[in-house]
C-alpha cells in the first residue's frame, strides 16, 4: 500500500524522540517534515539519523528569505541533504525564489505565502492591506511564475490557491486536526477530508500524531481515512 500524503512534523525536544516517531510513523506517511528547532540543535546529521534506512521523503522546512545569492548558496549548501522539499518565504520575491529553485533541480522549492499566524492588523502593520486571501493569491501567483512547485498555505485558502495556480502545482497544508481532534494553536483549521477535497496535496500534520498514545496507530489511522477520501474522489495518492 503507497504511504498516504502526510508530513509528519517532527517537532521534537530532542533527536531521540523525533527519530523514534519518524520509525513509527514512516510505514504509513509520505514525507517527515524537520523544522528549524531540530535543524538548528542538530545540524545536517539530523537528516540521515530521521531518514534512517527508510525510504521516507524529508521535507526540510527551513524557511529562507535572504538576499538571492545567499538563499542560493543555502540552498546549494543544503543539495547533499536531498530533501524532498525545502521551504523559503515567498515574500523574498522572485528572484529569492528562482534562485532557490536553479540551486536545487531535485528538490521541491516550497514557497510559504502568508504565515498562518499573521492577523489582518498585523498584516497592515507590515504594508500588505487588503485581506490576507488576496496576499496569499498574489503571493502565490508571483511564487508559482518564479517557478516554485509547491506553495505552503492554510487549509482554508488551498481552494483559492488551487483555482489560481492550477493542478500542477504541489498545496502543502498545515493546521490539519481530525475531527473531534483538540485545536490547540492553531486557528484556521480543517480536517485531514476536508484538506484533501478542497486540493491539498500534502497534509501537514503534528501533534495529532506525535501527541498520541501510539502515533503509528495515530499516523495509520488517518492515513486510512485519506485513502477512502482519495477512492471516493478517484484521485491517484
Ligand atoms: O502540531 P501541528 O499539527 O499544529 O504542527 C503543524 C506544523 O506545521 C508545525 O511544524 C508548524 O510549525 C507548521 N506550520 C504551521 N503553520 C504554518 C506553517 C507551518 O503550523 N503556517
Amino acid at each position: 500500500m503507497r504511504p498516504a500524503p502526510i508530513a509528519v512534523a517532527l517537532d521534537a525536544p530532542d533527536l531521540e524522540t523525533a527519530a523514534h516517531w519518524a520509525s513509527l510513523v514512516t510505514p504509513h506517511v509520505s514525507t517527515v517534515k524537520i523544522g528549524l528547532e531540530l535543524y538548528l540543535r542538530y545540524g545536517p546529521e539530523v537528516i540521515a539519523s530521521i531518514r534512517g534506512a527508510s525510504g521516507v521523503q524529508v521535507f526540510l522546512d527551513l524557511k529562507l528569505h535572504d538576499i538571492p545569492n545567499t538563499v542560493e548558496g543555502a540552498a546549494r549548501a543544503v543539495a547533499r541533504l536531498r530533501p524532498a522539499i525545502l521551504t523559503v518565504h515567498a515574500g523574498g520575491g522572485p528572484a529569492m525564489i528562482s534562485a532557490a529553485v536553479e540551486a536545487l533541480p531535485a528538490t521541491q522549492i516550497a514557497a510559504v505565502t502568508v504565515l498562518t499566524s499573521l492577523s489582518e492588523a498585523d498584516l497592515e502593520r507590515i504594508g500588505i492591506a487588503g485581506p490576507s486571501e488576496d496576499a496569499v493569491r498574489r503571493m502565490s501567483a508571483m511564487a508559482v511564475g518564479a517557478g516554485a512547485q509547491a506553495l505552503v498555505c492554510s487549509p482554508r485558502e488551498v481552494a483559492t490557491v488551487r483555482a489560481e495556480v492550477g493542478p500542477d502545482i504541489t498545496l502543502i497544508t498545515p493546521g490539519i486536526r481530525p475531527a473531534g481532534a483538540e485545536s490547540q494553536d492553531q486557528a484556521r483549521i480543517a480536517t485531514p477530508e476536508q484538506a484533501l477535497a478542497d486540493g491539498a496535496d500534502l497534509l501537514v500534520i503534528g501533534r495529532p500524531i506525535t501527541g498520541a498514545a501510539d502515533p503509528g496507530a495515530a499516523a495509520a489511522g488517518i492515513a486510512a481515512a485519506l485513502r477512502r477520501t482519495l477512492a471516493d474522489s478517484d484521485r491517484a495518492v
